[in-house]
């Protein structure tokens, strides 16, 4: 029994962590698409073939769902694999929604007609894609009126991460941050909308300074999934666990093993 978690790289261990901490027993089949990541630098329609293809992987192993982890294939690709309509039994989620739900404090399933909330200024960092896509303040507007969203593309930074270059990664973040306040100087919340970024977590939080809440989706998402397979308990699959990577396994595990702190062993998929 696993359900599949699936990013273009490392990012969605981010999320993996915090959702086996919530989920001890559960099993995750983990896929890392490594082979074509970054996956922010690439168009729509490219993110869209790719995430599609390693979510039919991941079904054919036996997981019946899947979470996107992964802004960038949540926001180009998630709506329109589900309006296309999905094999009978299986289901495909992403990383918005309860993103976007803690922010508005709102509860799972409220579908009341948008409101105003605490927060009013909102530096969102993202991908490239994500950005462009503009699927973050689509799915605000549809819960809350009255907030000033402000998005910063990260380019380079998710590169330098699956490239171990953290020296580098760290010095982007600041750059990125630096130019977000040119633009919103200060901002009451930042949002990482990219699960790569909860791995530069503190960089962002120094850079932004104390008074900002940064937001970021791992422990978020574990709670949304626990309380979905807690109403849908025959979502768990029949596959096995594991991990898999598109690209060279013996690099990307160790890669996953520094920011894991745990050893990792990711098989060819
Ligand atoms: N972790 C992915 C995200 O959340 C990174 C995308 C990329 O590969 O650029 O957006």
């Amino acid at each position: 029994m696993a359900v599949g978690i699936f990013d273009s790289g490392l990012g969605g261990l981010t999320v993996l962590d915090a959702v086996q901490k919530h989920l001890p027993e559960m099993e995750f089949l983990y896929y890392a698409d490594s082979a074509h990541a970054p996956y922010g630098v690439r168009d729509a329609e490219d993110i869209y073939q790719l995430t599609k293809s390693a979510v039919e992987d991941l079904w054919s192993r036996g997981c019946d769902l899947v979470i996107l982890a992964c802004n960038t294939a949540s926001a180009a690709a998630l709506r329109r694999m589900q309006e296309a309509g999905v094999p009978k039994g299986k289901r495909v989620l992403g990383v918005f929604v309860p993103l976007i739900e803690a922010l508005t404090e709102r509860q799972w399933g409220d579908n009341s007609p948008p409101r105003e909330v605490a927060v009013k200024t909102v530096a969102l960092f993202a991908t490239p894609a994500t950005v462009a896509s503009r699927a973050f303040q689509r799915e605000l507007a549809f819960r809350a009126i009255g907030v000033d969203v402000e998005a910063q593309a990260c380019g380079g930074v998710v590169d330098a991460i699956e490239d171990g270059d953290m020296i580098l990664a760290e010095a982007l973040v600041r750059s990125h941050v630096e130019a977000l306040k040119r633009k919103m100087p200060h901002p009451d919340a930042a949002i990482l909308g990219c699960t790569h970024y909860p791995l530069l977590q503190q960089v962002f939080q120094d850079a932004l300074g104390p008074e900002v809440a940064v937001y970021s989706q791992a422990s978020l998402v574990a709670d949304s999934l626990a309380h979905y397979l807690g109403r849908h308990p025959n979502m768990q699959g029949d596959g096995a666990g594991g991990f898999l990577t598109t690209g060279d396994p013996k690099r990307v595990s160790d890669r996953a093993a520094q920011f894991l702190r745990r050893q990792i062993t990711f098989s060819k998929a």
